[in-house]
């Protein structure tokens, strides 16, 4: 088989004047750890989505962990249990674990890739102390019921919403509809940094334990060696921040060209979807252009083949994550076997997502059209 050049990636990061007249400020201060841009990349990304509190972090992971690590300040107990979906990116999990809980894992929804909320309920027990529902590849979770059943076992709510930047779910947007959110800024998201995160939170209390967790646990604002409570270093440079500023500048942009690209990659695959299932925004929602997944209909169509042939044609992949508890062996740990996953384990077999960011052009969507057409018939 002829291996092309790598054409249609997952991601683009291109730093532009904005960004480039920040880094030079904050060069000529020599002063790149957290400082003016990290305030006011926070600052933007508060008004622009509307968060009373945003916390910027080193990664989507470090949020995860920060966020997850202000559960102490609220009753929970080091081996607690947190609930997430059996298929998401790893770094859910890890976050779990790092924070020093466990987590007990949901199966997925196939419609939606997103944890089964019929599913949350049997899954608790009396060491749960929060839900960490994943809007995978942009699209928001069933809510509604997430936060009904929060309310009756008196858990939190935080929501990964590392691949949801600007989603709505009944026009609420993602990250504070629970108590707190995380997003990442990895190459791949809507507005990148390189490596960065942010938390948010609507919540004075969880703000102030966050700010604190993300710098050793001092209290919030403190430099000095007084530490109340655990935490890490998870914070934020100046670098970084001064590039997320610009994808803030330019977030509207971003994301309705990536919400074209979606739109006119369903039209294109249409017919395709006798072979795939692909992603639906329903009208109580704004799903966040992410990616492009599609999970194969008949388990005869092997994906590892399509993913292959789809490679050699130079559009990157990857996997639906697959069942993180049964598919991957970092997890076989904690004891779960094949088969209780069985959605998370199909799409982890079946299925795979690739790029539909700002930089494609029509081209570029007839060419990935053109591409799955070859492979299917
Ligand atoms: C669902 C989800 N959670 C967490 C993360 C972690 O973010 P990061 O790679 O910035 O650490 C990612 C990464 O993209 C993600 O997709």
């Amino acid at each position: 088989m002829v291996v092309m050049a790598l054409r249609i990636n997952f991601g683009d990061l291109r730093i532009g004047e904005i960004a480039k007249e920040r880094l030079k400020r904050a060069i000529a201060k020599h002063w790149v750890s957290e400082g003016d841009n990290v305030k006011e990349f926070e600052q933007k990304f508060a008004k622009q989505f509307g968060y009373k509190h945003a916390i910027a972090t080193s990664s989507g992971t470090t949020a995860c962990i920060a966020a997850l690590a202000s559960l102490y300040d609220f009753g929970a107990e080091r081996g607690d249990e947190v609930i997430v979906p059996a298929a998401t990116f790893v770094a859910t999990a890890n976050a779990v674990l790092a924070a020093g809980f466990t987590p007990k894992f949901v199966d997925i929804e196939l419609e939606t890739l997103n944890i089964n909320p019929n599913k949350i309920e049997e899954a608790i027990t009396d060491k749960t102390k929060a839900i960490m529902p994943v809007h995978l590849i942009g699209k928001p979770c069933e809510m509604d019921i997430i936060l009904r059943i929060a309310k009756k076992y008196d858990l939190k709510v935080i929501e990964d919403a590392c691949e949801a930047h600007g989603a709505t779910y009944k026009n609420k947007i993602v990250g504070t509809i629970g108590d707190m959110g995380a997003f990442s800024f990895y190459c791949a998201h809507l507005i990148v940094c390189g490596e960065g995160g942010m938390v948010v939170t609507n919540d004075d209390k969880i703000a102030n334990v966050v700010r604190s967790v993300k710098t050793h646990g001092r209290p919030t604002g403190s430099i000095y060696f007084d530490f109340h409570r655990f935490g890490l270093n998870l914070r934020m440079n100046d670098l970084t921040a001064a590039i997320g500023i610009e994808g803030i500048e330019h977030f509207d942009e971003i994301f309705n060209k990536r919400k074209d690209n979606l739109y006119k990659l369903l039209s294109l695959t249409k017919d395709l979807s006798k072979y795939c299932y692909f992603i639906k925004e329903e009208k109580h929602e704004k799903v966040c252009p992410h990616a492009f997944p599609l999970v194969l209909k008949d388990k005869k169509n092997d994906c590892a083949k399509l993913y292959k042939y789809l490679d050699s044609k130079g559009i990157q992949c990857k996997t639906l994550f697959g069942s993180l508890p049964t598919q991957h062996k970092a997890f076989e740990f904690l004891g779960y076997k094949y088969g209780d996953f069985p959605i998370a384990e199909y799409v982890g077999k079946n299925g795979l997502h690739f790029g539909i960011h700002q930089y494609l052009n029509d081209d570029d969507l007839i060419y990935i059209k053109n591409t799955l057409e070859g492979y299917f018939k």
